[in-house]
Order: structure tokens, then sequence, then C-alpha cells
């Protein structure tokens, strides 16, 4: 039973792959060709807060993102809404629904904020619906909002398990390791734009996987990978790991790349940034950095708290370009979780605060 005119506010953040999820199955479901695996990034540093309630008083359900009211029949909300019906018909409730949602970091620039986002809204939903699902049941759900968010349901790194059932039963999120595994590894984020990008990730997987011959052999080649770097990140085996992660990001990049129409989400600072990390590795004759770059331009910069120093200096001169707005620095964080006692909403007049 949704539990009517109580606020729920719920806490969540980004994940950065390291082995990527390009291509899917089945477009409705969200079933992708192959298994992924990533980092969840710290809260304290890239954070999606969501309050919410259900209430009778509420004449339609509406969405707040970053202070501006989305339109519910905007098709991209419809694709990645569809869950919270979904949720809502399992609580047996009709009550209207306001969700206000901000993001402390810039939305749909490859950090992925949609992950963060649909995460958090589905593991405020649970509660405020009445649910009690586990994490491995809304991972599913988060699933089909945005594949990536099914990820954002775990803390540490997690693996979403592609399965092979038609229904997607088996396809679903599961952490591999918690964040207290590896205290010394972090992402360095360097941010090289705030635009929004012209291609969204549904649309330009769809697009490789239907013209591009090379995606054939994309699936296997992420499989064998993300056991690599599974072992990798299991032995603390940095040099290893850095190999996998760039070569998966490369991959998927070139697969966009040779996408008809192309698709590129690199930009020119991105790739001074490739550079400037292989050289930093080559000067040092190992991998101490690797770079990776999800749907965006925006790096982030996989690395050990040691080495942190000499990646900022490597970096420095493209920041003082201005190539490079912004730099944050994430450890792996903890997954969702609620926020007692706060709310962006004005629990008397139903309104965002
Ligand atoms: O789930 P989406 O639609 O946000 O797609 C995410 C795809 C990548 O970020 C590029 C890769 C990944 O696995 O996160």
């Amino acid at each position: 039973m949704a539990i009517l005119d109580k606020v729920f506010t719920a806490q969540g953040s980004p994940n950065i792959a390291f082995i990527k999820y390009w291509g899917k199955r089945d477009e409705k479901l969200i079933l992708p060709y192959n298994s992924s695996v990533s980092l969840t990034l710290s809260a304290g540093v890239l954070r999606t807060k969501t309050s919410m309630v259900f209430s009778k008083r509420l004449k339609e359900d509406a969405l707040f993102i970053d202070g501006q009211r989305m339109a519910m029949d905007d098709k991209e909300i419809r694709e990645r809404l569809w869950i919270l019906e979904k949720m809502r018909k399992m609580a047996g409730s009709g009550a209207k629904v306001l969700i206000v949602s901000r993001n402390d970091f810039p939305a749909a620039s490859g950090l992925a904020s949609s992950a963060s986002g649909i995460a958090t809204l589905v593991y405020a939903a649970n509660s405020a619906l009445g649910l009690q699902l586990s994490p491995k049941e809304l991972s599913i759900i988060a699933r089909q909002g945005s594949g990536s968010a099914c990820r954002s349901m775990f803390g540490g790194l997690v693996v979403w398990r592609r399965g092979s059932k038609r229904d997607g039963s088996d396809s679903y999120a599961e952490q591999a390791f918690d964040e207290r595994h590896w205290p010394e590894l972090i992402d360095i984020i360097a941010v090289t734009s705030q635009k929004r990008k012209k291609v969204s990730s549904r649309a330009g997987m769809r697009q490789t996987v239907e013209t591009n011959p090379l995606y054939k052999s994309r699936p296997a080649a992420a499989e064998a990978r993300l056991r690599k770097t599974i072992r990798a990140y299991g032995k603390r085996d940095f040099g290893a790991l850095a190999e996998q992660i760039m070569a998966d990001s490369n991959e998927m990049h070139a697969l966009m790349l040779s996408t008809r129409p192309s698709i590129r989400y690199l930009n020119p600072a991105s790739f001074e940034i490739m550079d400037a990390v292989e050289a930093l590795n080559l000067g040092k004759g190992r991998n101490v950095a690797a770079y990776t770059f999800d749907a965006g331009p925006n790096a982030q910069i996989i690395t050990l708290r040691k080495h942190q120093k000499e990646v900022l200096s490597a970096l420095a001169a493209l920041r003082k370009e201005g190539k490079i707005i912004e730099i944050k620095i994430s450890g792996a964080g903890s997954g969702p979780m609620r926020l007692e006692g706060e709310s962006l909403i004005d629990e008397e007049r139903l309104i965002p605060k």
C-alpha cells in the first residue's frame, strides 16, 4: 500500500562503467547483449537527491528535475517513467505522485545522471509505495528505466549480468566487491563540456546495433574483458585493471564512430586527456591511470590516491587553457539510501521547496 501524504527522500549516485553496456537485445525490457561492470561513485561528490510523495490531494503526477518541471508526456520521460506506473500497480495504488529531484552535477553530459536519477527514484518509490522489494528486484525495475541505472542500486564494484531469459528476470545487477574493497582507488572526473549530448544513448546504441557490422564481435569481447576486470579488481592489480578499462572505452567509442550515421561523443579536449594519461603511463613505464568515457566528452580517470598529484599535474595545462572546466574526485560509493528527516517538498502545499 502506498503511504499517503508522507514525503520520502533518498539519495543515490552515478556509476562509471569499466566494461560498457552499448546495445540491447530487447528494447522495451532493456536487455543488453553483454554484461557490464561499473564502480558506484560516492554520493558525497556526485549526488542525486529525490523526494516523493503520493497523495489524493494531487490532481496529476508531477516531476521536477533540477528546478524544472518536466512534461510527463515527453517521449524520454515516458520511456523512463513507465516503471513508476508499474510499481504503483504492484502497490495497488491510484494516488498521484509529486517527485522533486536534484543533481549536483551536470545532467545528460555523460556523467550518468539518468542512472543516478532512476536508481534513486526507484529506491525512494519502494519505500513510498510500501513495496519492500529487495535490491535485486529494484535493480530489475531500474534497468527498465535506464539500463545503467540497475548498477547504481548497489555500492562498490557492481556487475550487471546480461541474463538469457526473454522476460529479463535474470538480467540484474549484483555487487562484486563492496565500497571498502579498494579505498586507494579513485576516479578523477574531468569535465570538458556541460552541454547536453546530441544523441541519446538509447538512440545511439540502437543505431550501432542496426548499422554497424563491427558490432558482432562486441558482446564476446566485452564478456572476456569483464572477467579480467573483476579478477584484476579483486586482486587490486591496477596495471591489469587499467588495461581493460581503457581498451573497453576505446572499443565502445570506435563502435560509435563507425556507426552510420557516425556518433561522436568525444571532443578535442577528450582526446587531449587521453594523450596526457598515456604520456604519464609511458613516462612511468607502467599504468598508473586509466581514462574512460561514457556517452559524453567528460573524462573519468581511474587512478590510485598515491598517483592523484601526478595525474592532476598531467592535466594542469588543459585545466589552465580552459579545456577542462572542472575537476571532481570521487572514491567508491555505497549505493542509494534513505535520508530521514530531509525533504525537497513543501508538505503543506505539495510543491517543491
Ligand atoms: O543506460 P543508459 O541509457 O544511460 O546507457 C549507458 C551507456 C553507457 O553509459 C555509455 C555505458 C554504461 O555501461 O554505462
